[in-house]
């Protein structure tokens, strides 16, 4: 790749040469150039280690990329972003989840004091209405079971996520997600549940969304229908907007606002993540936002050579513009964590799938590798085929709780040996020698010896989480958070907005018209008018 326009020519050609270096040199070799490699690239965040010893990192790439954090001004960019500035100038906003998680007395002393205020407020009212929602759960005469989270995106992920991480098996309360505007998904969840016990919440920032408001209408319409009295009391809306809650109907006790420095996507530590918190009790959310907090000390606080998010989006960066890398992929080895990589699909793709620069020049650099990823075991039956013996560089991520919340120890532990083995043999892989030496009769056989080659040399990363907790979580997310602003940082985009959803929203909406029975589907280019036709004359 030719230089980005920021960085120094030093910086990059010493990448440009570590790369061609490790295309021809094993990955194993750092381990034997090093004797202390293991120690040196592992490290302890306190909530979980990572083992970043399996990647290409080395002195060379630490060098260069802290060359890189001064050439782009990465820790004034950082004081910024953590003091309040308006750094998503797209939209003219600060972006300030991190305050939703912090002490008061950690707060930047440069941010405005009415943004501390409301970042205070916002969660003395959240935390007022679970007391509320709690006794209305509760009461005797007529108990809750259910719960209906109606939310798209960052309205919905990061709950969803949370909440069947930490879900105790015997929890007493059900929450249940509604995203689409397809309504196969809303009638399965209105299949199980009663009006009578359930309550709903709609949770858009915008309050403008229109798979939710759609959901929303036809589920109090289904209390209706079924009787129900008074179905808008069962109604709660988490908002940015307030005002359009209120608009839509919502009773105005019933409306928790949070402030609009919240992104949508990083807006789990916020009201948004309400059903997740009735089912966690308050002391465990808080568990959950101070987790995150030791995450933001650390990112605050240490400079780029040792600060853990910045290097793990140097490494990101170093795959995808000096490697070749056109994907990352991310393997929980826990079934709780089902919906870790759909939340970080939204967390980084959404951030950083952008091709402009900051000042709105064509970027000059890849963006956002494509994110994927399973749940292991599972994984290793589908896709790790091309994981191993494809030909692409796939860097990859595995994520392991030491201690299981349940007694099934002989099932953990083949769980952690199987994560541990996909990472070894990724890096070492095997050759003919190998081979014969486990499998004495495929001697001779060429074809076959071939075939079970693999070539290693493969990169990827261990987290090692002691236990799925809500600290630990809440640790893991911010991490990667802040590995996505850093990302974005390193190919000079704004990270905080999402321009690229919007046109196929006005777009949906036209062809909405079109398909009416008297639409009129001509603006439209010839594809697209055929599927049109093809559907209208079904
Ligand atoms: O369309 C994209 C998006 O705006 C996301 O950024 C956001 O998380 C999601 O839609 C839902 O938006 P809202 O919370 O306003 O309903």
């Amino acid at each position: 790749m030719s230089k980005p326009s920021a960085y120094s020519l030093s910086a990059h050609n010493s990448l440009k040469q570590l790369a061609e270096k490790n295309a021809s040199t094993g990955l194993i070799k750092k381990f034997d150039s090093d004797s202390d490699r293991v120690n040196r690239y592992t490290f302890d965040l306190g909530a979980f280690s990572l083992d970043l010893s399996k990647t290409h990192i080395d002195s060379t790439l630490v060098q260069a990329y802290t060359q890189i954090a001064k050439d782009i001004d990465f820790g004034s960019n950082r004081s910024q972003f953590l003091n309040g500035f308006p750094i998503n100038a797209t939209e003219n906003r600060p972006v300030l989840h991190t305050l939703l998680r912090q002490d008061e007395a950690a707060f930047g002393e440069k941010l405005d004091p009415k943004v501390a205020k409301q970042a205070v407020d916002s969660r003395a009212a959240f935390k007022a209405q679970i007391i509320q929602i709690n006794n209305r759960i509760s009461r005797s005469d007529h108990p809750i079971t259910d719960l209906i989270h109606i939310g798209i995106g960052g309205s919905s992920l990061g709950t969803q996520l949370v909440y069947e991480a930490l879900k105790p098996l015997n929890s007493s309360l059900r929450v249940h997600f509604v995203s689409n505007i397809d309504a196969h998904q809303l009638l399965e969840v209105l299949a199980i549940c009663k009006a009578q016990s359930t309550l709903v919440f709609g949770i858009s920032k915008t309050f403008t969304t229109a798979e939710t408001l759609k959901n929303v209408t036809s589920v109090l319409q289904w209390m209706q229908g079924l009787g129900a009295a008074n179905p808008m009391s069962r109604l709660y809306a988490v908002t940015a907007n307030p005002e359009a809650a209120h608009q839509f109907g919502v009773n105005v006790d019933h409306v928790v606002s949070f402030p609009t420095w919240v992104g949508g996507r990083y807006s789990v530590w916020s009201s948004v993540s309400i059903t997740a918190a009735l089912m966690m009790g308050e002391q465990r959310f808080d568990e959950f936002l101070q987790g995150a907090a030791s995450i933001d000390k650390h990112f605050a606080e240490t400079n780029p050579e040792n600060n853990i998010p910045f290097l793990s989006a140097c490494l990101d960066h170093y795959y995808c513009n000096y490697s070749g890398a056109k994907s990352r992929a991310i393997f929980a080895y826990d079934h709780r964590l089902r919906s870790l990589v759909p939340y970080l699909q939204q967390l980084e793709t959404e951030s950083n799938g952008k091709d402009r620069q900051r000042n709105g020049e064509p970027v000059d650099q890849l963006t956002s590798p494509v994110v994927w990823g399973g749940v292991g075991t599972d994984v290793q039956h589908s896709v790790f085929q091309m994981l191993h013996q494809g030909t692409s560089l796939i860097p990859s991520e595995f994520i392991l709780i030491v201690k299981p919340d349940h007694k099934l120890t002989d099932h953990h532990s083949t769980l952690l040996a199987n994560g541990i083995a996909q990472t070894a043999a990724l890096l070492v892989g095997q050759d003919a020698d190998d081979i014969r030496a486990v499998e004495p009769e495929t001697e001779g056989n060429d074809l076959v010896l071939k075939a079970k080659t693999f070539s290693g040399n493969r990169p990827s990363t261990t987290f090692l989480l002691e236990q799925l907790s809500p600290f630990s979580l809440g640790a893991l997310l911010a991490f990667y958070e802040h590995r996505t602003y850093c990302f974005g940082q390193l190919v000079n985009i704004n990270s905080f907005d999402q321009m690229g959803v919007e046109l196929g929203k006005r777009l949906a909406n036209d062809v909405a018209s079109s398909l009416e029975v008297d639409g009129d589907q001509s603006a439209f280019d010839p594809s697209t008018q055929s599927i049109i036709a093809r559907i209208k004359g079904n």
